[in-house]
């Protein structure tokens, strides 16, 4: 279909919105008692609940007529078949190959890449037995409980919100720390808490040339050696996670002690293959297995399932429908489950790094908004910071409550009272509550009619904003796995209808240029720095403060 059936199939949705614009949820609930129960799809272990979305019955045709116009079918399966839909990079997205067994026959250039896979994810298993085992062990004899892996963005943020979510699987014994950013306060950090001859650092970076994993295995190494350590003990204690062999070895690590993934598999995409041996090494290589079972279930999902009741398409299709026709622009990731506390952060990555884009495949603009804000924090703790703009803000944000129903920590009524504020809150948001029902329940009060006038349009909530809910048993390996799937394959979906490429990241490019240029200018030692006069005036002043505060006389160091 051509781009003239997108637009027409947009056409047809602003309409539709129009039409519904006046339509309150409360009273779509009220009129409809299959609602809840028609907008409800289960999928690889995931319940997905979108009956909390400002929509008809027919909206969902119009939506799935979108995606069809976009030849959303037909883009999935070139994703599966190895195509080089990554144009920017001429690259293959392939991450599902990672967690297939044999499958499916996934090619790049016509060659099977799961001899590849295989052999990579065999050699991880091995090396989690060896050191569970304590044939691997430390420089010193000492078996290698302890776990620091440096990376940043893809490389970082995956493993370690897994590793978080996953504590209840965690080996006994085991302990496992994430280094990421370049402040000296991160690795400092990490450094004061473990001993030298229990650790092995992890160098996880898919280029091998990220400024601050670079610099943080640099200072880890040199620090590894200022504790006694010999150049021969490094082979002992540093692994490296990457794509580029050469760089590893410069740095001075053998291909033994390097874990291999491939250019077809994103930074942000990366936490199936080698990036997640921290996750292996900590939960148990098994464990590790049933997280890439959990994510294959969402991928045979995804690819199987007709679009009306696949999951990932119709968490799609409401994140569409939110920003594009109801102009929502940012987005809340909810998870009543203090172990997913971390997936708000990672998603924020994979999905703003992925389609926060304004040039589509053909170069040129989009037309109409691509990715939200993505933002989050588990409840109930975000509750009490910013739900209040939730309920009664001026710009409606969309979001998604995930939960449970069991908990690993059954404490007393903990997890009751969790699941009460999961119900409770995306309720609240669709119902709202009117100014009558404010007036009448202070009335019931026995408030005084001037505070009742006074008060009471402060207590009105206007509701009808929207929420998806995802539910699941228990937060299991397998479960997470789906989970994080399920956002993958929703990113990849909105990426077609938006007809932008999902797998670059050129936008991170002109500030890392930009630092570099600037480095040599920043004070290191004390040594006097020339006016700056090379950038912006603001960027210069900012500069020569900066330079001054640090070895100058503000400091009392002159
Ligand atoms: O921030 C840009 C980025 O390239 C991410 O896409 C990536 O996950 C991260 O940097 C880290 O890259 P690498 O794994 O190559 O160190």
């Amino acid at each position: 279909m051509s781009d003239i059936a997108i637009e027409k199939s947009w056409q047809v949705l602003q309409t539709h919105g129009a039409d519904i614009a006046p339509l309150h949820m409360r009273d779509l609930f009220a009129k409809d008692p299959e609602r809840a129960q028609q907008f409800w799809r289960e999928g690889a272990g995931l319940t997905l609940d979108y009956s909390k979305n400002r929509i008809l019955p027919e909206t969902m045709g119009h939506l799935l007529a979108l995606a069809r116009a976009a030849r959303f079918e037909q883009k999935r399966a070139a994703l599966f078949a190895g195509e080089k839909i990554n144009i920017t990079e001429n690259r293959a997205v392939l991450h599902m190959a990672l967690r297939d067994h044999r499958e499916h026959i996934y090619k790049v250039d016509g060659k099977d890449v799961m001899p590849l896979v295989l052999a990579e994810r065999a050699r991880m298993k091995s090396f989690c037995a060896d050191i569970q085992a304590g044939k691997r062990v430390g420089a010193t004899g000492k078996k290698l409980t302890t776990i620091v892996n440096i990376g940043i963005g893809g490389s970082d943020l995956g493993p370690a919100m897994v590793c978080d979510a996953l504590k209840p699987y965690w080996r006994e014994g085991q302990r496992v720390f994430f280094v990421s950013n370049v402040d000296g306060a991160d690795l400092a950090g990490v450094l004061r808490q473990i001993d030298p001859e229990t650790t092995l650092f992890l160098i996880a970076s898919k280029t091998f040339t990220t400024q601050e994993t670079m610099r943080n295995a640099q200072s880890a190494r040199q620090w590894f050696l200022q504790q006694g350590h010999s150049d021969a003990d490094i082979a002992k204690h540093f692994v490296a996670l990457s794509t580029n062999l050469e760089a590893v070895s410069a740095f001075g690590i053998d291909a033994d002690n390097m874990f291999r993934f491939w250019d077809w598999v994103g930074g942000r995409y990366s936490l199936w293959s080698a990036i997640g041996l921290s996750i292996a090494l900590t939960i148990g290589y098994d464990n590790f297995e049933k997280l890439l079972a959990g994510a294959h279930d969402m991928d045979r999902h995804f690819q199987q399932t007709p679009m009306d009741d696949n999951l990932p398409v119709l968490l799609a299709l409401m994140g569409i429908w939110n920003r594009n026709i109801l102009g929502v622009s940012a987005h809340a990731i909810l998870p009543y489950d203090q172990s997913l506390h971390r997936f708000p952060a990672f998603l924020q990555q994979a999905e703003m790094e992925s389609n926060g884009k304004s040039v589509k495949l053909d170069g040129t603009n989009v037309v109409g908004e691509t990715c939200p804000v993505i933002f989050g924090e588990p409840g109930t703790n975000g509750q009490h910071a910013f739900y209040q703009m939730l309920h009664q803000g001026t710009d409606i944000v969309s979001a998604d409550f995930i939960a449970p129903a069991c908990s690993h920590y059954e404490i007393g009524d903990h997890h009751a009272k969790l699941l009460a504020n999961f119900l409770a809150q995306p309720q609240a948001l669709m119902q709202g509550k009117t100014l009558a029902e404010v007036k009448a329940e202070m009335k019931q009060m026995g408030v005084a009619e001037d505070d009742i006038e006074k008060i009471a349009p402060h207590r009105v909530f206007p509701g009808n904003r929207p929420s998806n809910a995802i539910i699941f048993e228990t937060l299991t390996p397998q479960i997470l796995g789906a989970l994080i799937a399920l956002y993958e394959h929703k990113i990849f979906t909105q990426g077609v209808i938006w007809q932008i490429n999902s797998f670059d990241q050129w936008g991170v490019e002109l500030g890392k240029q930009m630092a570099g240029a600037i480095l040599p200018e920043i004070s290191v030692s004390g040594e006097t720095k020339p006016k700056a006069s090379a950038y912006d005036a603001s960027t210069n002043r900012l500069l020569d403060h900066l330079n001054a505060m640090r070895f100058g006389k503000e400091r009392g160091r002159s």
